[in-house]
């Protein structure tokens, strides 16, 4: 029976796939987001079959797949993804499905060193041709490992398919909190004509996990805190919130400004800490004498008219007390607190990303009483818990957007230009790494060093 969408998923018995997103497209199927006439086909090396291949991706999370939908829209097909050869039955096997109308998505959950390859055999193959809008590729990071290598891949990427095929998933894009953003930020006058250096002094983004590198050790080693997280989810944020209005709400032109964000960042150098947690080097297949880090703080700022001289720290490690992402944006107090002398407590926006998701806000008041004294309060919206356990992961929003040809949550090859410069730059600047039993031995590592 033809199909109206298939999901072809390379490198489909990984992590990524039992975790995120095989659960996402049974999610999606079944509150029929999307078509039911769906096909899913995941490949890889090991001979299995669909049943076999199930309960293998069953094994590999706690979650319990929604086997069910899954046995009917899944089929395993076993292939050697490096093998040109084998890919004229799977474009035979794919072409029995489809018609002209076909939604046609490529997954690649393959690692970087077979990109290349796995990229080229897929055109050569006719599996995606340049000029089928309906056929998209989709991939997620490392985008390369500095930008020399990023500008190789996606050179190699543009050889062969048009920039609107290509979708580059940054997950935390399609975080609930994330995409609230740009609501908070633009669909309350009491924010969007505050957003500036006029009225904000400061911005946090913080990103803390209480995880080690679980078993990602091959990849982790090489990557490190700092291009893990900070080139993609970190710097996405950060663009988010510095961008200047775009001219509609329309993703080329919201990319355009996060892109101007990101040529127009810089850092103040000495900021840079980053850690490494004890018993990193004990991790298996972690060589011994690795100085890769699993903590970044650094102060960064953006040299636009909108937001010159506000520092934007930023904070992200692993083996902290807790997981927890927010954003925390700072006000200055008003001439007034500072005229009258009243005690300087100043205004918050805190945008909880995870957990406990919603927006805080703390403003002064005046104490209850017969003296008249000032206290912060905070209002606070929180995700009812009715609608907290239906959020959509971020990777449903992100399948249904590519489904629907949306780009707004993915990023565009010039930001990842953009943003590897910035990160290069940090790394070529930051040569110390410090060892953290705990979260509060960083933080209080990083107090000492604001001190000095
Ligand atoms: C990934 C990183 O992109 O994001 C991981 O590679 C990290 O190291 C993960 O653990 C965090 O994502 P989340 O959604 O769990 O906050």
């Amino acid at each position: 029976m033809k199909k109206d969408i298939i999901i072809t998923i390379f490198g489909s018995t990984g992590d990524l796939t039992a975790r995120k997103l095989l659960p996402a497209i049974s999610k999606l199927y079944q509150s029929k987001s999307i078509s039911q006439n769906i096909l899913v086909i995941a490949l890889g090396r090991r001979p299995y079959d669909t049943n076999s291949y199930l309960n293998a991706m069953q094994s590999l999370t706690k979650e319990p797949l929604n086997l069910d939908v899954l046995s009917k829209i899944v089929h395993y097909y076993p292939i050697q993804i490096t093998s040109y050869e084998e890919y004229k039955n799977l474009s035979e096997f794919i072409s029995g499905y489809k018609t002209t109308y076909t939604k046609e998505l490529y997954y690649l959950a393959i690692g970087p060193d077979i990109l290349a390859e796995v990229a080229s055999h897929i055109s050569k193959s006719g599996l995606i041709q340049q000029n089928n809008l309906n056929q998209v590729l989709v991939f997620e990071k490392p985008f390369g490992h500095d930008l020399d290598s990023a500008r190789a891949i996606n050179r190699m990427l543009w050889k062969y398919f048009d920039e609107s095929q290509i979708y580059r998933i940054d997950h935390y894009l399609g975080k609930e909190m994330i995409q609230n953003l740009m609501t908070v930020r633009f669909a309350n006058r009491i924010f969007e004509e505050s957003w500036d250096n006029q009225s904000i002094e400061s911005v946090k983004i913080v990103v803390k996990e209480k995880e080690g590198i679980l078993n990602r050790a091959g990849y982790y080693d090489k990557s490190g805190a700092l291009k893990d997280m900070v080139q993609s989810h970190l710097l996405q944020i950060l663009s988010l919130i510095a961008m200047d209005i775009p001219k509609a709400y329309e993703s080329q032109f919201i990319t355009d400004e996060k892109v101007k964000v990101l040529n127009a960042l810089t850092f103040d150098e000495k900021s840079v800490i980053m850690g490494q947690y004890e018993g990193y080097l004990n991790e298996p297949n972690i060589p011994g004498d690795s100085k890769t880090e699993t903590f970044v703080y650094l102060k960064a700022f953006v040299n636009t008219k909108r937001f010159k001289g506000v520092p934007f720290e930023i904070m992200t490690g692993k083996k902290m007390d807790k997981k927890e992402s927010y954003i925390e944006i700072t006000y200055l107090p008003t001439k007034e607190q500072e005229k009258w002398k009243l005690p300087v407590l100043q205004n918050k926006l805190v945008i909880r990303i995870q957990p406990n998701d919603g927006v805080g806000l703390t403003i002064n008041s005046k104490k209850p009483g017969l003296k008249n004294n000032l206290e912060l309060v905070e209002l606070n919206y929180q995700l009812p818990k009715s609608v907290e356990g239906n959020i959509p992961e971020a990777y449903e929003k992100l399948f249904l957007d590519v489904i629907n040809g949306s780009k707004t949550l993915f990023t565009r090859w010039d930001e990842i230009e953009s943003s590897w410069k910035f990160i290069d730059l940090v790394k070529e600047k930051s040569q110390e790494l410090t060892i953290y039993k705990n979260e509060t031995e960083i933080i209080n590592y990083i107090m000492k060093k604001k001190a000095l």
